[in-house]
């Protein structure tokens, strides 16, 4: 695999890393409204992106562009829209934030672009996924990625190495909808053909009935995208049903195979192929470093996706307020759009008309390294647009 190249990206990163900011703020604090799941069923979201941002301000220093970074965590629980809304209504209003961040799963994003639009203050949506987010207010920003960005390069790979027939399943909401209908218009295209499209509930889902279904079905593959924290519960009926000795091999989004749960996963895990932006195992000088600030807040927990959306959000907070050199919302949108920095999975740019992030994509496989499971990178697919 080839290194990304370096060449024609802004130089944030090292910029960041040589003014720690230990001077003295100067100005009023730049406060950021972070709203994630801190607990509930998607609470790993929450923990992860916490655990990133501390890092990045522990990392880069809490002092950017002689202002204190303050952020106000704000625990929505993960599952009511109207509570994210109500928080973000009251962080703008009360607590006078500048920028709204975090939203761990798409209802929430969704609920709360009407604030963002209203407050005009950019919103960085540092985990929810599916493709029309951006769409809902011009406020709003992503760092994270997108179910047809992630989607596409893993249904191109299956077609291509011999996989010629696939059931999917994926979580009924918004996300898994992006992510069902790109595989199949993907894998179609390149000459497979789907056998079993299936959909579990977001809510206390049973695994095992859909799963049996697909080993009767007898694909080449079952295509699986759960939201983070899923796969673990996935795996264990993929164990238990025998699909992996029917012969159905297990392809699907990284959101699966996610690092925060990953090694907990038994053997059946193995060699398992997933396409993703982001593995704590890619190997760089900058993730390298992430990974290690991150293990210094958080030594029980390995990085996954999220992590690093929370950690690029704090980066492009940082580096717009830099270009800014102001708080007002519309200068910080303005200063946003269209930056390109180089992130721990890659070079990355929120392209300036759609506000989405591009970057690259990884076909990995899972191995075992040192008594470990991990996402090891094998293709790239450079630049992805959202
Ligand atoms: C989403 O709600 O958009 C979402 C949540 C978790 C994921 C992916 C997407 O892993």
């Amino acid at each position: 695999m080839s290194r990304p190249t370096r060449r024609g990206l802004l130089a944030g990163g090292t910029a960041l890393l040589a003014a720690p900011g230990l001077a003295r703020a100067q100005a009023e604090p730049l406060k950021i409204g972070l709203i994630l799941p801190m607990t509930g069923p998607f609470a790993s979201t929450g923990r992860q992106i916490d655990a990133a941002t501390r890092a990045w301000l522990r990392t880069n220093g809490e002092v950017q562009a002689g202002r204190r970074l303050e952020i106000l965590l704000r625990d929505d629980g993960g599952v009511q829209p109207d509570t994210t809304r109500r928080l973000a209504q009251e962080l703008v209003v009360r607590d006078k934030v500048k920028v709204l961040a975090g939203f761990g799963l798409t209802p929430l994003a969704l609920a709360t672009a009407p604030i963002a639009t209203e407050a005009k203050l950019p919103m960085v949506v540092m985990a929810a996924a599916t493709a029309i987010i951006p769409q809902r207010s011009p406020y709003i920003l992503r760092t994270s990625f997108t179910l047809p960005q992630v989607t596409a390069p893993i249904a191109e790979w299956a077609a291509r190495n011999g996989i010629r027939s696939a059931a999917t399943l994926v979580t009924d909401f918004a996300p898994g909808h992006d992510a069902e209908g790109v595989f199949k218009a993907r894998f179609a295209a390149a000459g497979g053909r789907m056998a079993l499209e299936l959909r579990s509930p977001l809510r206390n889902p049973d695994y095992a009935p859909f799963l049996q279904r697909v080993k009767d079905a007898k694909p080449d593959a079952l295509f699986i995208f759960c939201p983070s924290g899923e796969g673990a519960a996935i795996m264990k009926q993929f164990q238990e049903r025998g699909l992996k000795e029917a012969g159905i091999k297990l392809i699907g989004t990284g959101d699966v195979m996610d690092d925060d749960i990953l090694n907990s996963f038994g053997p059946d895990a193995l060699g398992t192929i997933t396409s993703h932006h982001y593995s704590a195992a890619h190997d760089s000088p900058e993730n390298a470093a992430f990974t290690a600030a991150f293990r210094a807040v958080a030594p029980n927990m390995r990085p996954n996706f999220m992590a690093v959306g929370g950690w690029d959000g704090m980066t492009l907070i940082a580096e717009s307020l830099k270009a800014a050199n102001d708080t007002d919302g519309d200068k910080l949108l303005a200063a946003m759009k269209g930056r390109s920095w180089l992130s721990p999975r890659g070079p990355v740019t929120i392209a300036a008309e759609t506000r989405d992030i591009t970057q690259d994509v990884y076909i990995r496989r899972v191995e075992s390294r040192e008594g470990q499971l991990w996402n090891l990178e094998f293709d790239r697919i450079a630049q992805v647009a959202a």
